[in-house]
């Protein structure tokens, strides 16, 4: 299985949709993205990747096999997190548990420290994620605490995780 990331292609748009449409995936993201994920609002997304600000934004398809299976992206945060940027990612539900996303996240952070100024690199997955807290840490991020009713998600008060991955300055 050949795991790497990608630049987005409009071509990816019907597995980006069939990845994203589903409640499984959409519970642990924040609110906002609808469903159904229409083949229409993957190629708004493709699109929002190709034309954003390539040292702001780092959005990359996951690809296995030349398959886009899953999205990964950091986000250069504002002010004074200008070196900051935060991270997330999902994967369609029947590649789960391969091992693709510790890898994405590894290849991501590898890239962006390689590649940019950024400094710190965060991810806030709900407390109850152990899926995606497992990945954060085997990619080697540190947990820097919880923090408590920090998100009110499907009408319930939940607790977040916040990692760090982060460059040494001195
Ligand atoms: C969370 C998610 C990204 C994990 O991706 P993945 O490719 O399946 O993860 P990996 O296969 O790289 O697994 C890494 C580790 O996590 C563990 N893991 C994965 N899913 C798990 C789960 N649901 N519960 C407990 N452990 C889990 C694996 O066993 C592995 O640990 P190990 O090597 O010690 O056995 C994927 O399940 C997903 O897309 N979930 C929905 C969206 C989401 O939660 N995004 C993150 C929002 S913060």
């Amino acid at each position: 299985m050949q795991i790497t990331i990608r630049k987005w292609k409009q071509t990816d748009a019907a597995d980006l949709a069939a990845a994203l449409s589903n409640q499984n995936i959409l519970n642990n993201l924040r609110d906002g993205l609808p469903y159904p994920y229409t083949e229409k609002d993957a190629e708004k997304y493709i699109s929002f990747t190709l034309n954003s600000d390539p040292n702001d934004t780092f959005a990359f398809a996951i690809d296995v096999d030349g398959k886009a299976v899953g999205s990964i992206g950091a986000f250069r945060q504002g002010n004074i997190h200008c070196r900051t940027a935060e991270l997330g990612y999902y994967l369609a539900e029947e590649y789960w548990g391969k091992g693709i996303m510790t890898s994405a996240v590894k290849q991501l952070c590898e890239k962006l420290f390689a590649e940019t100024d950024l400094i710190r690199i965060f991810a806030e997955p709900f407390s109850y994620n152990a899926g995606s807290r497992r990945v954060l840490e085997k990619a080697g991020f540190q947990l820097e605490g919880i923090m408590k009713n920090n998100a009110f998600k499907n009408g319930k008060v939940l607790d977040m995780a916040l990692y760090a991955y982060t460059r040494d300055t001195l």
